[in-house]
């Protein structure tokens, strides 16, 4: 753990209270909104030296510390994307501070484009497993020995249960699936999309494997939630474009957010 995540676990108490934070929450393109659920404190990232500047729009870029549904939280209103600053770790003091501040669990939420013909806009995705289809890894350069991080189970069994179980209560469909991680800015080409079908993705997406990784390494239980925006390139009529994700992310979002609420008042 960094001295830096220390000192900002410090910072972040002396604002927001001293009790722990049971799970950390990172919120992805157009659900930047739940962050508004939670009563308590919200920090800008620009007052934590070291968190990313959360440049892309549709985030929201506030740290939000405090209790939704009767249960405390962390809030990451934006994340740091690897096509932002070319650096696939940008995630890794954010999530050293989660800890710092108690946290034994991560639940990230994206946007992501479908692969699925099943899987239609507005549906959601547990992940039930990733392709890191970059090549690129958050741990590359970290000279530990704990670099060598097992992802057989990267997404915990008896999270996704219960987030599954949430889900039903709600009568929200929650699919299983893949996801890809592409590195963007760009989108897929359409041969691309048949590739990553062939090799065993349900969506694809730009975010979100490398902080699994990081989560991993740091010792958190992770589950991950897609919303889906759009069908992958090449596989709908719809254009492909970041207005589009954004203008759609509201339809899953709000299913989304009944899902998680559920989940956190069951958490034992
Ligand atoms: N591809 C990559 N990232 C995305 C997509 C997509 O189709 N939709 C939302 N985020």
């Amino acid at each position: 753990m960094s001295r830096n995540a220390d000192d900002l676990a410090a910072l972040i108490r002396a604002r927001a209270g001293d009790a722990p934070v049971r799970l950390g929450l990172i919120l992805g393109s157009g659900l930047g909104h739940l962050a508004d659920a939670v009563k308590g404190v919200a920090i800008p990232y620009a007052d934590l030296e070291g968190f990313p500047h959360a440049g892309v729009s549709g985030h929201n870029p506030n740290l939000v510390v405090g209790t939704l549904e009767g249960q405390r939280v962390a809030v990451f209103g934006g994340r740091a994307h690897y096509y932002e600053s070319g650096r696939a770790d940008a995630m890794r003091l954010p999530l050293e501070v989660l800890v710092a501040l108690g946290a034994d669990t991560m639940i990230a939420t994206n946007a992501a484009g479908s692969l699925r013909p099943d899987m239609a806009t507005g549906e959601l995705m547990l992940l039930s497993d990733h392709i890191n289809f970059s090549g690129l890894n958050p741990l590359i350069g970290e000279p530990s020995d704990a670099r060598f991080v097992p992802m057989t189970q990267a997404y915990d069994p008896a999270l996704r249960a219960a987030l599954k179980a949430a889900a039903k209560a709600e009568d929200v469909a929650l699919h299983d699936g893949v996801y890809a991680w592409y590195s963007g800015p760009s989108f897929e080409t359409p041969a691309e999309i048949r590739a990553i079908r062939t090799l065993g993705a349900d969506a694809v997406g730009m975010s979100t494997v490398p902080e699994v990784i990081l989560a991993r390494f740091l010792g958190l239980k992770v589950a991950a939630l897609s919303t889906i925006t759009n069908m992958a390139a090449g596989l709908g009529t719809e254009a492909i474009s970041h207005e589009h994700t954004k203008a759609m992310a509201p339809l899953g979002a709000a299913k989304l957010e009944r899902v998680l609420r559920q989940y956190l008042q069951k958490m034992e």
